[in-house]
Formats: C-alpha cells, sequence, structure tokens
C-alpha cells in the first residue's frame, strides 16, 4: 500500500475510532438494550450494533471500493483477501462493557491483498490508543512502543489466558497449563482479547493463548506484536489464517519453544 494513501486511511480511521468512542461513552449513560448471541454468556448490546454500523457508514461513504468485516455483521461477506479490508470489532469485551464498564476495546485491522497495514486497539474508558503501522512500528497514544524485552524466560513472564484453559476442557491439556500457571511469575485475564494483545504489545504481559479467536478479536493486535518483535501463531504453531476462527499464541519470542515444548499441548 502507498505511504501517502496509507497515511491518509489512518488518519481517518483514528478520528472515527475517537468519535466511536465518544459515542460509547455517552451511550453508557443511558439504559442500553442487553442480547445474548450463541449462549447466556454471550452479549451483545445495541451499543456493539450501533458502533459497528456508524463504522460500515463511515467506511463506504468514504472509501466505496474497501471491504468491511465486522463482529456483528453489517460489513460484508468476505472470502478473499483481495483489496483492502477493515475487520472490525466495535467493542471486544461486551462481558466487561456491560458488567464492569471498562476493561473493553475498539478494534480495527486493515488489511491491503492480505498483508496487515494498520491496526488500532481503543482503550475506550482509559482513553489510551494503541496503533500499529506496517514497517513504522507500535505506538502507545503516538508514543512509539520499544522492542519487547530481550531476557526472558518462563519463570520471569506473566502469561495472559482465559483460565477456562486450565479447568477440564476438549481443546487443551489443562495439565500442562496448570504447570505453566506455576511455573510462570503469574497470569491475568482480561477479558478482551484485544486488550491482551494490545498488552504483550507493550511488554506489561509476555504471551496471551486463547482456545478460539474471531478475525476481528486479532486482525488489529497481531500488527501491532509484529512490530515491536512479537510473533502470533495457532496453537499448532501454524500460520494465523485471517479469514477464520483461529487458536492463538501472541508472545515474546523468547518464550515461544519452551511454551509450544512444555505447556501446549492439544487434544
Ligand atoms: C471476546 C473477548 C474475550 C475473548 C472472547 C472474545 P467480544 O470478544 O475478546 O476476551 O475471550 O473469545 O469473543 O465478544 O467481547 O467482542
Ligand atoms: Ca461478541
Ligand atoms: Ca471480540
Ligand atoms: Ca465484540
Amino acid at each position: 500500500m502507498q505511504t501517502a494513501i496509507r497515511q491518509q486511511i489512518f488518519e481517518n480511521a483514528k478520528k472515527w475510532v475517537y468519535e466511536a468512542g465518544e459515542r460509547i461513552r455517552s451511550h453508557m449513560k443511558k439504559q442500553f438494550q442487553i442480547d445474548t448471541k450463541s449462549n447466556p454468556n454471550d452479549l451483545v448490546t445495541e451499543v456493539d450494533k450501533a458502533t459497528e454500523q456508524f463504522f460500515v457508514e463511515k467506511i463506504k461513504t468514504t472509501y466505496p471500493d474497501h471491504k468491511l468485516i465486522g463482529e456483528e455483521g453489517y460489513g460484508d461477506t468476505v472470502d478473499k483477501l483481495d483489496g483492502t479490508i477493515w475487520i472490525i470489532d466495535p467493542i471486544d469485551g461486551t462481558m466487561n462493557f456491560v458488567h464492569q464498564k471498562r476493561n473493553f476495546a475498539i478494534s480495527i485491522g486493515i488489511y491491503h491483498e492480505g498483508v496487515g497495514e494498520i491496526g488500532l486497539i481503543y482503550n475506550v474508558m482509559e482513553d489510551v490508543l494503541y496503533t500499529g503501522l506496517k514497517g513504522e512500528g507500535a505506538f502507545r497514544n503516538q508514543v512509539k512502543l520499544p522492542m519487547l524485552r530481550e531476557k526472558i524466560q518462563i519463570e520471569t513472564s506473566i502469561i495472559g489466558m482465559n483460565s477456562i484453559l486450565a479447568c477440564e476442557n476438549r481443546r487443551i491439556n489443562e495439565k500442562k497449563i496448570q504447570q505453566l500457571i506455576k511455573d510462570s511469575r503469574g497470569t491475568r485475564s482480561y477479558g478482551s482479547a484485544a486488550l491482551e494483545f494490545a498488552f504483550v504489545a507493550e511488554g506489561v504481559l509476555d504471551c496471551y493463548i486463547t482456545m478460539k479467536l474471531a478475525p476481528w478479536d486479532f486482525a488489529a493486535g497481531s500488527i501491532l506484536i509484529e512490530e515491536v518483535g512479537g510473533m502470533t501463531v495457532q496453537a499448532t504453531g501454524e500460520p494465523v489464517n485471517i479469514l477464520t476462527d483461529n487458536t492463538i499464541i501472541t508472545c515474546n519470542k523468547l518464550i515461544y519453544k519452551d511454551l509450544m515444548t512444555k505447556y501446549v499441548e492439544l487434544k
């Protein structure tokens, strides 16, 4: 993607993210409708839907040839990586949005011909915007993030994960995850995959492991991670597929081998 075009898209995306964040904050002061999707804990609110519609309207008006994939289904059906694609989670961490009124984010990854070019993750209540531009680095409120730590092992790592991984489950060997919890310095669960990616990019987590993420959960985050020298793969070690659900490990490269050989065993 040409630098000048990318910069213009980035500036617009940033402007819309701040505007959407402001709308979310003002919606929160009013009553809003909460529904469930696939199960009683899979929440969606009218604010999630309105925020996605806001982005669809902006993008389709300004960039009619761009495609858009959004969690709430107002975007396009996309099965090829041709052209420019915006991958949007209007609210990542809806459960936090509903119950905690904090710890949720807007996440936008912009891909061109299959390459992640621009990532934005906006922690709405903290007013912290994480951005990544391919080849130019990752930023937290416009301050460049340093490359990830160079001296690190599992024993000095903080691991982000859903605690459910340590319970009996059908996807991953929970005994090895329990060992990871014991061996690492500590574990954290924030309940927003996008923020967990941003925290790995920022170096406040050293890894985030989860067994099922959709493209809108990791599209932006994986761009940021790349820019600070980290890596994002499926839990099998294969590259992620940006158009499907994936298991995900995103981490500092220095602990990847130990994670895979000692602690991650898929069932
Ligand atoms: C969810 C959050 C959560 C993760 C789930 C996601 P949503 O996204 O990121 O932390 O564990 O897998 O689906 O539904 O709140 O946008
Ligand atoms: Ca959801
Ligand atoms: Ca999400
Ligand atoms: Ca969402």
